[in-house]
């Protein structure tokens, strides 16, 4: 039978814990070859080398994973085309920023393998105009290839960690949920897939811009009765956004799943998104400036998506319906006094 071959694209913090697991699962399961590459963009590290040398040679990637150990049969790549070389399920984690080159590279004649099937794990939206188009749904049409959803409440250190929890995967048919299932589901990471791909891959979108009112709110010095209104508000925009711009997708993504309300919870109190926003109150300084100071070298996803969210319901007329959104979107790009979140809510 033929042996399924893993590539995870990205290795930021995310990337390497979905990396991780998918290498302890890979080394232990039958039908999988044993070797799971990582795409790593190369680096020379000051006094230290290659970055991918590095991650090969401590099993670490102390940048994005401190004092977390990998496992040995998890190889760092530096050529997109040699981390897909064969490989039958792609990973897709790069921060939502940075895909487009690397689909550019992936979609050249003989790059992937025929049979090859992806799922994304990037939580972001792409908006032209009046459209707007999920991850997986691009990278389909790019690739020709399946694309699944991966999302959960998953902060990537303790995931790295084995700290019990739970994800969602969004699948195209049961064979992608078999298959992905046997990649990542583990005791400590416990994998349900369902037949949502659009409501996974959204759900993990819209919850950055709520995650980052919430992150506002504790920057305002607000206690937790604002942060659960502003959870239990941002909840139900996310699912009737999800609702009137995605009709096939289920209300009980949001409600059931942990890419629905789980990943909410988790991210508003102990995101990034939250973190900056929290900053960006408190020291009135700007986001990227936020981002290079508080994260180190990881990239907030949030701002990007409230301004993607913003465009698309004013082309659509419809920003009157979704006043969390459209405030998140005022606070940080048109200097709205962030005491203005709770107006019309
Ligand atoms: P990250 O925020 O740690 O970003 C670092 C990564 O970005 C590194 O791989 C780095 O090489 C890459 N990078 C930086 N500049 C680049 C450039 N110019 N071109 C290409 N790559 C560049 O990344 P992450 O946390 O792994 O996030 C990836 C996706 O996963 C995001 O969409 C994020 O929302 C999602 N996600 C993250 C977490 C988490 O806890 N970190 C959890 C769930 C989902
Ligand atoms: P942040 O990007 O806000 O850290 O959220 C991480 C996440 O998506 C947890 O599931």
């Amino acid at each position: 039978a033929v042996k399924q071959k893993v590539a995870v694209i990205g290795s930021g913090s995310w990337g390497t814990a979905l990396a991780r697991i998918a290498a302890l699962n890979a080394a232990e399961k039958k039908g999988f070859h044993p070797e799971v590459r990582m795409w790593v963009r190369e680096r020379e590290i000051p006094g230290k080398g290659l970055l991918t040398e590095l991650i090969n040679n401590t099993h670490q990637n102390s940048r994005y994973l401190p004092d977390v150990s990998l496992p040995h049969n998890l190889r760092a790549v530096p050529e997109l085309a040699d981390v897909v070389k064969d490989a039958t399920l792609i990973v897709l984690v790069v921060p939502h920023q940075f895909l487009t080159p690397v689909l550019e590279t992936l979609s050249k004649p003989g790059v992937l393998a025929p049979n090859a099937r992806a799922i994304s794990a990037i939580k972001g939206v792409e908006v032209a105009g009046d459209q707007i188009y999920t991850y997986p749904s691009i990278i389909e049409k790019r690739l020709g290839i399946p694309c699944s959803a991966l999302g959960g409440a998953n902060i990537a250190l303790e995931v790295a960690h084995s700290e019990f929890c739970e994800t969602t995967i969004g699948v195209p048919s049961p064979e992608d949920a078999a298959l992905w299932h046997a990649v990542f589901d583990a005791p400590a990471f416990r994998v349900h897939p369902i037949e949502d791909v659009a409501g996974v891959s959204l759900s993990g979108a819209l919850k950055n811009v709520v995650a980052m009112a919430a992150g506002f709110v504790d920057g305002m010095g607000l206690g937790g009765n604002t942060k659960a209104a502003i959870l239990r508000i941002g909840l139900l925009e996310m699912a009737s956004f999800t609702k009137e711009f995605f009709p096939e997708s289920s209300s009980l993504t949001f409600s059931h799943h942990s890419a629905g309300v789980a990943d909410l919870i988790t991210t508003s109190f102990g995101g990034r998104n939250r973190k900056c926003a929290e900053a960006f109150v408190k020291t009135g300084k700007s986001f990227t400036q936020l981002e290079h100071e508080l994260l180190n070298g990881q990239k907030l996803q949030g701002v990007a998506t409230a301004e993607e969210v913003f465009h698309f319901l004013e082309a659509r007329g419809r920003l009157q319906d979704f006043p969390l959104f459209d405030k998140v979107y005022r606070i940080s790009f048109e200097d709205m006094d962030p005491k203005c979140l709770f107006e019309n809510l």
